[in-house]
């Protein structure tokens, strides 16, 4: 068996193989009061049928003001705990381990869904924009606490804090965005410190069950800036450590010419050297082979795989079994169909076509 279908246990939990369906939001799929739908949970049943050892919802917001989108899912609410329980039943019901990530877009909601936008720092770009008040940093801090006790209640076996692509703890992590004088910015401790609270917070609330991953950015916004941060997170009561991107695109890391994958990926893997927790990395792996190979050289521990997955919901359970089936996701740019309207996606037409 390829090491890429070896099984993993997490904190003790089993994960059935080292393939991690990463958060994807499906604007659309829900309305505006951010409700799970029937089309949210047919999303979900099929792709876990399709064999991910780990699947994480989509960005859930913890604030309705927080949103980047109206249709978002939500859960800012104990509405959102009854739909949400069915899709944290369906995940589990195929054997995987069901995540949910929890999301504050902070600068980057729009207008119209925020009033006006606020972040650790007003935006330069934005002069509508302005820095939170430590009351309102506060606030939100227990909104994520009481969102994770949601999910907890709607049975996940644990939350994703999104703290990566540039939306709220990203903009707290990154000394681009984050210009703040008091406790709340200037060194990686104050950077994180908003981060810390609510990984501290949910800890003491939700209990050592709960598995709490967070989702970083690796250049915030370089990447020894994304070590430091690793290092920060390492000693907090976390479980994994998910590597992504930090959303300002001003400095990227470089990946070594011999490196056959982005820096992206490159940093995830940097990130694994540095740290000893689990380390998940992602964009752009693409197919089983390259997946696999950054498992078996202990360059990651767990991989995402997200367009494939949305192109081929049964993409972990073809590589495994029938490689030459899969639908590729065919890269469309600018950027993902997804994003806007998943109908369009040309790989969900060739599925269709051909009736896979
Ligand atoms: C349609 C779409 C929606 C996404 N939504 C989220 C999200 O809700 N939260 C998040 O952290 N990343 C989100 N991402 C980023 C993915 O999780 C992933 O990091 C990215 O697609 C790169 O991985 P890939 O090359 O395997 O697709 C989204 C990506 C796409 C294409």
């Amino acid at each position: 068996m390829l090491p890429l279908f070896s099984s993993y246990s997490l904190k003790g939990i089993p994960v059935k193989n080292r393939v991690i369906m990463p958060p994807m939001v499906c604007f659309g799929y829900a309305g505006n009061d951010g409700v799970v739908t029937r089309k949210n949970l047919d999303h979900y049943r099929e792709r876990a049928e399709g064999g991910a050892g780990i699947i994480v919802v989509e960005a859930s917001c913890i604030r309705e003001d927080g949103r980047i989108a109206p249709s978002q899912l939500g859960m800012w609410s104990d509405n959102h705990i009854e739909g949400m329980s069915q899709l944290a039943a369906i995940i589990k019901s195929f054997g995987a381990v069901s995540l949910i990530q929890l999301h504050h877009s902070g600068l980057a909601a729009p207008e119209s869904i925020t009033g006006i936008p606020t972040g650790p720092s007003a935006n330069p770009k934005d002069p509508n924009s302005r820095s939170l008040t430590v009351e309102e940093i506060h606030s939100i801090r227990e909104d994520f606490i009481k969102a994770a006790i949601r999910a907890q209640k709607a049975g996940f076996d644990g939350v994703q804090i999104h703290g990566a692509h540039g939306y709220l703890l990203s903009q707290f992590a990154s000394t681009f965005f984050n210009q703040r004088e008091d406790a709340y910015g200037g060194t990686v401790e104050g950077r994180m410190m908003l981060a810390g609270e609510i990984i501290d917070g949910i800890r003491e609330t939700c209990g050592d069950s709960l598995l709490l991953t967070y989702r970083m950015g690796a250049n915030s916004p370089k990447l020894k800036d994304g070590i430091a941060i690793a290092r920060y997170l390492e000693q907090k009561p976390i479980d994994m450590l998910d590597v992504s991107h930090g959303g300002s695109l001003i400095s990227l890391p470089r990946s070594p010419k011999e490196f056959a994958y982005n820096w992206i990926c490159y940093s995830g893997t940097e990130i694994k050297k540095a740290v000893k927790l689990p380390v998940g990395v992602v964009n752009e792996i693409r197919t089983p082979e390259r997946a696999n190979y950054l498992i078996e050289n202990n360059l990651a521990d767990f991989v995402n795989m997200g367009r494939p997955i949305l192109a081929d919901p049964h993409w972990v359970s073809k590589a495994q079994h029938h490689e030459e089936m899969i639908v590729t996701c065919l890269n469309c740019k600018p950027r993902c169909k997804w994003y806007e309207d998943s109908s369009q996606c040309p790989a969900l037409k060739i599925r269709m076509q051909k009736g896979l």
